[in-house]
């Protein structure tokens, strides 16, 4: 049996990847900081063994314990998915809020590849999950939006490094999707026109494939975002961005 840890797992896209891991015989581990979220997504996965680790990853005391323990115990899968972003102009969000975005989002997300890929062996995969915005700048979310690109060329050159060891690395990157990413970060799903959402049933369903499929070092979700970004290779970089800035939940006000 497959052993994955994800992170960010007690909800929204994590959560679901698990379920449906968990579906297919994997023994999951889920990591997040609430317990409680934690313990009831745990009594809801089909079959058994699968455990839960609570850790801030934005604490380094708790986020060296993690990489130790992924030194330790053997995983196949890794799944960085945990990750927060803050809807507003850059110098409206305090800097620290923005900092620490980018620890969760690139610093911890790096520890954990480094102590999951020192130990892989041959069909060993790790997935991260960057987002449509490292293909895009988003005004109303530039902090963001700059980690989600540092996690897909970062994703990328170990995808080449690693491909010769068997060991599959990608950067998954979802478009908008209906969790409490956007409650959290300050905005709201319906700040998004209805098409472009997609269920984290659909973005954890494309996930999985991926990581079957074991081929792109770039992994983009939804026809609909594959096809908005294929648009956009056409416009000038000054039309995309006007675009991206009209419908950022960052800049509503
Ligand atoms: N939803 C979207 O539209 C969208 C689009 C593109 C990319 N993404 C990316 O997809 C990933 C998952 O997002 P989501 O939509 O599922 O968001 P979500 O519903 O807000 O879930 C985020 C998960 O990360 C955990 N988490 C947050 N801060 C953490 C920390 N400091 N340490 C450990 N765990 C932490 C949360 O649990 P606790 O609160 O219990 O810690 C939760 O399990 C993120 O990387 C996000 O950037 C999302």
């Amino acid at each position: 049996m497959k052993k994955a840890l994800i992170t960010g797992a007690s909800g929204g896209i994590g959560l679901e990847t698990a379920r449906q891991l968990a579906q297919q015989n994997y023994q999951v581990t889920l990591v997040a900081r609430n317990r409680d979220r934690l313990e009831k997504a745990l009594s809801g996965l089909s079959g058994s063994g699968h455990t839960i680790l609570v850790a801030d990853l934005n604490d380094k005391e708790d986020l060296q314990k993690l990489a130790t323990h992924l030194s330790a115990e053997k995983y196949g899968v890794l799944i960085n998915n945990a990750g927060n972003g803050t809807y507003g102009k850059f110098t409206d969000i305090p800097l620290e809020d923005q900092l620490a975005t980018m620890q969760l989002n690139m610093q911890a997300l790096v520890t954990l590849s480094y102590s999951f890929l020192q130990k892989a062996v041959k069909g060993d995969a790790l997935i991260n999950i960057g987002s449509l915005l490292a293909h895009s700048s988003l005004p109303g979310g530039a902090v963001y939006a700059g980690t989600k690109s540092f996690v897909a060329n970062f994703s990328e050159s170990l995808w080449c490094e690693f491909k010769p060891k068997g060991i599959y690395v990608t950067g998954f990157n979802p478009g908008a999707a209906n969790s409490d990413f956007h409650a959290n970060a300050g905005g709201h799903t319906s700040d998004f026109p209805k098409f472009v959402m997609s269920s984290v049933e659909d973005v954890a369903r494309e996930l999985v494939k991926a990581l079957q499929k074991r081929q792109k070092p770039r992994v983009m979700q939804g026809w609909k975002n594959r096809f908005m970004l294929f648009g956009f290779r056409f416009l000038p970089r000054v039309a995309a961005v006007n675009i991206m800035s009209k419908i950022s939940p960052g800049m509503q006000n």
